[in-house]
């Protein structure tokens, strides 16, 4: 079978089987045109607690596909491609932020949503890229503990300096490839181009940025604008979404190995296997998780 076949099937298998399939804007072209929904961190958690079917194939990354089980954890959830996960999430783990709260007993622990479900238990309120400065912004507590990704919290601590940040020494190492001499240099060789960034990228970078947003932020930015050519700061997807998207417009990679392997692990066939029931994982969670895990989940939702 071609891709275009293929694609077709997984078409036909999902409205069969009554399943919804999300994808992170990072995924392939080719799953994102089969996918339900397409979309960052905080509008795929919010699919997932309204999707209607009863069986969700996550293909991202594994703490998406866990955020989805902890909203709903009467569905069948998979995740397509089981050695995927993120790196950043794997990090810092409930140990570690145990000694840590004990550290700092009067800080409210703030979650990126890139953490394991084990170490959510622990946490107070979850956050995306997209909705952490008006979440923290909404917690009582002037002191903030942010896990586990220094840059992001780093952008959040800017944005509201009424609050007291500690950060921990954590971060993606897709967007660490970045530096602020690849945004000279990209700025040199496109001098029309604005530079939009994702809030993973240190802060040098997000420093030189004309928009700074999450994945979805930046697609909407760029399709919104009137500006013709831009430089994107985060991973490879976005640039070739938006081509097809917006074919008038021009968008260059601030940096030519911007691929996170974690996301690009799963492939077309992968999702096909999953869908046919023959791949994938399911994602099982005890109950006592669940409950734990999802208090910081309830919190992101009705904060964001
Ligand atoms: P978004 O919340 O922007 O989708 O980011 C998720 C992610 O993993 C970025 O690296
Ligand atoms: Fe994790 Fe970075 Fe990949 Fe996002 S880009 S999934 S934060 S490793």
């Amino acid at each position: 079978m071609n891709i275009s076949q293929v694609q077709q099937e997984i078409l036909r298998l999902k409205k069969e089987k009554d399943i919804c399939v999300l994808a992170h804007s990072y995924q392939a072209r080719e799953i994102t045109e089969v996918a339900d929904f397409t979309g960052d961190s905080f509008q795929l958690s919010v699919k997932a607690k309204d999707a209607p079917q009863k069986t969700v194939i996550m293909c991202g990354v594994r703490f998406m596909a866990e955020t989805v089980k902890l909203l709903s954890p009467e569905k069948t959830v998979y995740l397509a491609n089981p050695t995927a996960g993120c790196p950043m999430a794997e990090q810092m783990d409930k140990d570690i932020i145990s000694e840590v709260k004990k550290a700092y007993p009067d800080y409210t622990v703030v979650a990126y949503i890139n953490t394991t479900t084990s170490l959510k238990t622990i946490c107070d309120v979850c956050v995306t890229s997209s909705s952490a400065v008006k979440i923290v912004k909404k917690l009582d507590n002037k002191n903030i503990l942010f896990i586990p990704d220094c840059n992001l919290g780093a952008f959040v601590a800017k944005q509201l300096p009424e609050k007291n940040f500690k950060l921990l020494n954590g971060g993606c190492p897709t967007h660490a490839k970045i530096s602020a001499e690849s945004v000279h240099q990209a700025k040199a060789a496109h001098p029309n181009a604005l530079v939009l960034v994702h809030p993973e990228c240190k802060p040098e970078v997000t420093e030189l940025a004309d928009y700074i947003g999450s994945t979805s932020g930046i697609m909407d930015f760029a399709k919104k604008s009137d500006h013709k050519e831009f430089i994107i700061g985060t991973e490879i997807s976005i640039v070739e979404h938006l081509s097809y998207d917006c074919p008038e417009k021009r968008f260059y990679p601030l940096a030519q190995n911007l691929i996170c392997q974690n996301m690009k692990a799963t492939t077309l066939i992968d999702l096909y296997n999953t869908v046919k029931g023959e791949g994938g994982e399911e994602i099982i969670l005890d109950s006592d998780t669940i409950i734990k895990a999802r208090r910081c989940i309830d919190k992101m939702i009705e904060l964001g």
